[in-house]
């Protein structure tokens, strides 16, 4: 059944967020994915750690895109331990607030893949900055590096190793509902700001997922909302990990909608899946519909991926 979302915020986000924790579905384990290779971003802690263990326990050769190797190390260590294949598991350094960090690491993926095509990619990486903070290459955080890093690094691995009809999984998160646009500059300073720009990161990411679809109709394109999850996401103290522990979901049920999207037959592509709510349409007055922002969106970011620069070293762990 396709569920029918509001475009109203406050009834929107009430939904998402009251009983979710009553309504957690876990991606059954079958189909196995035995010969399937998933590149995952941020997969070294959270939600991304959690898709990269499901994929793994189902048979999926992974490749993590971290920015911090180390703590990548330790997660490929803690599925070691728990008896995973690591050997399946290359760790790739990436930083997606640095375009020569991503376009070294598109390098090192098709390099590392020797023809052999990539039949999952997770977007999940992602930043809520508190303070106002640039990227590399001087746009705003949030947007560098939730829109425009994973617009780069996919646009470098569709000139190399994606396949034809790959799936292709984008976090979104339905929060982007309080956002009317998403652009490259956007100046911030309070804490309101922060939000409001992570807010308008996350309709970026739906614009570019439904504008994806729509150029590319062979690829199998998810934007996913993963649920309101206890994540290390936003930052915070003690107190504020407490209390997302006490009302919020684990990410390993966050990463179940993910595990979905990579995984189960029969899914519509173009779609967004949501955690609590399924497959879900969108009302004409949601912002995630407004394609012609979709289409603009998309000419900026071909725009200012178009001279990326010079590869940087990188560090390839098998
Ligand atoms: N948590 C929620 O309630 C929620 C709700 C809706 C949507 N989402 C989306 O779900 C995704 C995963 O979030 P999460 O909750 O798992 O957050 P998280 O625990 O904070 O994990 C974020 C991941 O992104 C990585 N990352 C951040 N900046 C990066 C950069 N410049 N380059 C490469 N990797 C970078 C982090 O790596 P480091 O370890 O190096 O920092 C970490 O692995 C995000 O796209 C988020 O917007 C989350």
């Amino acid at each position: 059944m396709i569920a029918r979302l509001s475009p109203y915020p406050l009834k929107r986000l009430r939904t998402s967020i009251v009983g979710q924790r009553r309504q957690i579905s876990s991606c059954p384990s079958l189909p196995q994915l035995h010969g399937k290779i998933a590149v995952v971003t941020g997969a070294n802690d959270g939600i991304g750690k959690e898709t990269a263990r499901g994929l793994l326990e189902r048979g999926a050769e992974v490749i993590m895109l971290c920015r911090n190797i180390d703590k990548a190390e330790q997660a490929r260590r803690g599925f070691l331990a728990e008896g995973l294949n690591a050997r399946a598991v290359c760790l790739i350094e990436c930083d997606l607030a640095d375009l020569d960090s991503v376009k070294a690491a598109a390098q090192a993926v098709n390099y590392h893949l020797r023809g052999r095509k990539i039949d999952v990619l997770v977007e999940n990486a992602g930043v809520w900055a508190r303070h106002y903070d640039e990227t590399e290459q001087g746009h705003e955080i949030n947007f560098g590096t939730n829109v425009l890093g994973h617009f780069a690094l996919r646009r470098e691995l569709m000139n190399g190793s994606l396949a034809r009809r790959a799936r292709i999984i984008i976090l979104t998160g339905d929060i982007y509902i309080m956002a009317e646009g998403c652009s490259p500059s956007y100046h911030w300073h309070s804490r309101l700001g922060a939000m409001r720009a992570y807010n308008r990161s996350k309709l970026g990411n739906f614009w570019i997922a439904r504008e994806l679809q729509r150029r590319h109709p062979d690829l199998n394109v998810f934007a996913v909302h993963p649920g309101v999850v206890a994540s290390g996401l936003g930052g915070g103290g003690k107190f504020a990990a407490w209390l997302k522990q006490a009302l919020l979901i684990t990410p390993q049920d966050g990463a179940q909608t993910t595990l979905m999207c990579a995984s189960q037959e029969d899914l519509t592509h173009g779609s967004y899946y949501h955690n609590v709510h399924g497959e879900c349409e969108l009302d004409n007055a949601d912002p995630a519909t407004n394609d012609e922002a979709a289409a603009r969106l998309w000419a900026r970011c071909m725009e200012m991926t178009a001279n990326m620069g010079r590869p940087v070293a990188i560090r390839l762990a098998s």
